[in-house]
């Protein structure tokens, strides 16, 4: 390798000098944190309802643009919620990325329907609309307005496409794409809040987004997700079903679905708002962060990955692709051994043994791109 391990570990280091082991991403709390979590505490509403949780929700609206915001305990939850609101049933199959973090297939598994991975684009690492096109032209016929799937006959009711890493897919077209075989786009978003395309934020192309708000994402609320949808009956439902399908009344208890006790604590909410607050200039830095380490592997043989036109990316997560996997092995090695954390991409849900039996495309740049990758720390500290 011509630039070696030290100098790409050696460069990282000068993006954080003051750290002595450097992180991937660690949370920042420079604002109002401490001042609305003790607020919440002060005020005794710390769990379910609380006006941090209803500012949470205005603050996403406001920020993302979509009509409706639901806050959950956490990222997973709000994309199982999400498949449930889009229709997913039992027995159906889901498109998603085998390329992504283990809670996309696992909501879709929780749902009682089976994930079919459909392969990334090598630039922007998520969902590739013409391996989608590609799959769905060869192995769907459409029937009475639904994607049914010829060879098993099973029903395709939703799609999922992830942004991974903060960079935009081409979520445009997916979701053309997907109108046009009748089938709902729910947007992984987890980590991609604050990342627009044409100037629109992801999450809010398909029926439905979710975004994490985990502590290794860009703002935290300690655990936390959100639902968004442009769909005024789904947005009522995601509030119904999350906060236990209760009917609204002064005393009694009355529940007319099976619903979930998802709903984001005031306490937690707090912390999001806060967060929420200097998400724009945790952004800045980020882009500054990217920005140098695109300097940095400019001319060299290392790939480093860049927002696609007319995007803009949050960078959660700056990622490199290497020559080859003992190349990838090598830097890990010696990068983490040296304080500086970096990882290789999550092991595709192909190949994980849950997932092994699902249908897949081939996979062919997924399973490239996840041989060769490495995350670098991208943290604003
Ligand atoms: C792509 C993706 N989907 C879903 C999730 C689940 O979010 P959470 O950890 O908040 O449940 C995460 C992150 O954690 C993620 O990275």
């Amino acid at each position: 390798m011509l630039t070696t391990n030290h100098e790409i570990t050696s460069f990282i280091k000068t993006l954080y000098p003051d750290s002595k082991r450097i992180s991937l991403h660690e949370p920042k709390f420079i604002g109002n944190e401490k001042k609305y979590v003790l607020d919440a505490i002060d005020s005794t509403f710390v769990s379910s309802i609380g006006p941090y949780v209803d500012k949470f929700e205005e603050m996403i609206k406001d920020y993302t643009g979509a009509k409706f915001a639901v806050s959950v305990v956490n990222g997973t939850s709000a994309l199982y919620v999400s498949l449930l609101l889009a229709g997913v049933e039992r027995d159906d199959l889901v498109l998603t990325q085998a390329f992504s973090f283990v809670a996309t297939a696992n909501s879709i598994y929780y749902t009682g329907a089976e994930p079919v991975f459909i392969d990334i684009d090598k630039f922007t690492l998520g969902m590739s609309p013409d391996s989608l096109e590609t799959f769905l032209k060869t192995n769907i016929k459409i029937i009475n307005k639904q994607a049914i799937h010829i060879s098993s006959g099973r029903r395709i009711s939703a799609c999922v496409p992830m942004h991974s890493f903060g960079i935009p897919c081409g979520i445009d077209k997916i979701v053309e794409i997907c109108n046009s075989f009748h089938i709902p786009v729910v947007e992984d978003s987890a980590e991609s809040l604050g990342s627009t395309y044409y100037s629109k934020h992801t999450g809010t192309f398909g029926l439905l987004g979710v975004y994490s708000f985990n502590g290794n994402k860009t703002v935290t609320s300690g655990g936390g997700g959100i639902i968004v949808t442009d769909n005024k009956k789904l947005g009522n439902l995601a509030k119904h079903l999350t906060t236990q399908a209760k009917i609204p009344h002064p005393w009694e208890y009355r529940h007319d679905m099976l619903g979930f006790n998802f709903r984001c604590p005031n306490l937690n909410a707090a912390l999001a708002c806060a967060q929420l607050e200097q998400l724009e200039d945790f952004i800045k830095i980020k882009r500054e962060i990217s920005s140098k380490y695109f300097q940095f592997f400019k001319n060299k043989e290392i790939n480093f990955i860049t927002e696609p036109k007319n995007a803009r990316s949050n960078y959660w997560l700056n990622s490199i692709i290497l020559k080859s996997i003992s190349e990838r092995d090598s830097f890990l090695k010696y990068s983490n051994e040296n304080n500086v954390m970096t990882r290789p991409a999550w092991t595709l849900m192909s190949d994980l043994a849950m997932y092994k039996s699902c249908i897949n495309d081939g996979l062919i740049n997924s399973v490239d791109i996840q041989n060769r990758l490495v995350n670098l720390p991208s943290g604003v500290n």
